[in-house]
């Protein structure tokens, strides 16, 4: 039995997903109570619990032969709550633990990086006995929402700048790196970055979009106005978009490929199977 948090999230169910298809018990974590197709259609055992509510855990975890710990994303109590949850998982005698992190965790003039960062060194001290980290980059999938809007208006909205490149991973390959990393002997004490292929611009991003739709796309800077807000989830989002706007967010995709025994999927390659006839015009 494998536990997943957030499963109800983006990440989490494409985690679920991945240890399905290799025909692995899943337990499901999710926040809110009511039915959740999707993770039941997937043949996953759905349990409702709070992360940062220590007692539920023992039973949580009962059974279990390793959690993937994924955290909410922009969520203010990671930092401290994703180390309890490692105190948690020591005290249940979890075989196995995978911490869902970020590529460079350590810069952290991004509020979510520096939470990970932190955690990943709670990490290290936790005395569990076989724990390893994920590192990905910003997902391709992070741009589907807006796919049909490009579409129809032929302009892609980049609130990065158009000189920042990003090395969009595909979630799915994220998904099959968790699996590898929550399943296979040889990892333990491993931090393992996800990056996808290509180092990708907006107006790249929009060429690769427009050829796909057969289409005229450009990339238009959104430049954020004002202040950096002071609530936590907008602060990470204006920081992260700033910090891209100025360094862009680009990794290597060596360590990606190792884990999946083959190179990680383009951006073409997502869009084949993202951007659907009915989205073109
Ligand atoms: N997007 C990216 O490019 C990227 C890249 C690298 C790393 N990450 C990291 O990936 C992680 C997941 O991001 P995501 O976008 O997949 O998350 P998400 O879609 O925001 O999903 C969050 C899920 O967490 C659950 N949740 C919220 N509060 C909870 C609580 N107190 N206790 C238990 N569950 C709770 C919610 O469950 P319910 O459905 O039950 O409400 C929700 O479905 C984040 O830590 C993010 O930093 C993202």
């Amino acid at each position: 039995m494998i536990v997943v948090t957030a499963a109800g999230g983006s990440t989490g169910t494409a985690v679920v997903r991945a240890l399905r298809e290799r025909d692995l018990p899943v337990r499901a974590v999710v926040a809110r109570r009511g039915r959740r197709p999707e993770l039941t259609a997937l043949g996953a055992e759905v349990v409702v619990a709070e992360l940062t509510a220590p007692m539920q855990w023992a039973r949580v975890l009962a059974g279990a032969e390793a959690m993937y710990l994924i955290w909410p994303n922009f969520d203010p109590d990671e930092a401290e709550g994703a180390p309890a949850l490692f105190a948690e998982a020591r005290r249940a005698r979890l075989p196995r633990l995978v911490y869902h992190s970020v590529l460079r965790p350590q810069l952290r003039g991004m509020p979510h990086h520096a939470a990970k960062d932190r955690a990943e060194e709670a990490l290290d001290t936790s005395g569990l006995p076989s724990w390893r980290v994920l590192q990905p980059c910003a997902y391709a999938d992070n741009l589907d929402a807006q796919l049909p809007e490009v579409a129809r208006t032929g302009v892609l909205r980049s609130l990065w700048g158009l000189r920042g490149a990003q090395s969009l991973v595909d979630l799915r390959d994220v998904a099959e790196a968790a699996a590898v990393l929550l399943t296979e002997d040889g990892l333990d004490g491993g931090t393992f970055e996800a990056a996808g292929p290509e180092a990708l611009t907006a107006p790249r991003l929009a060429e690769l979009i427009g050829a796909r739709l057969g289409r005229e796309v450009a990339a238009d800077d959104v430049i954020p106005g004002g202040e950096v807000p002071s609530a936590y989830a907008a602060r990470c989002a204006r920081s992260m978009f700033d910090h891209y706007r100025a360094h862009g967010f680009a990794g290597s995709p060596r360590v990606l490929t190792t884990l999946l025994g083959r190179p990680p999927r383009t951006y073409a390659e997502h869009l084949v199977d993202v951007l659907v006839p009915e989205v073109q015009t």
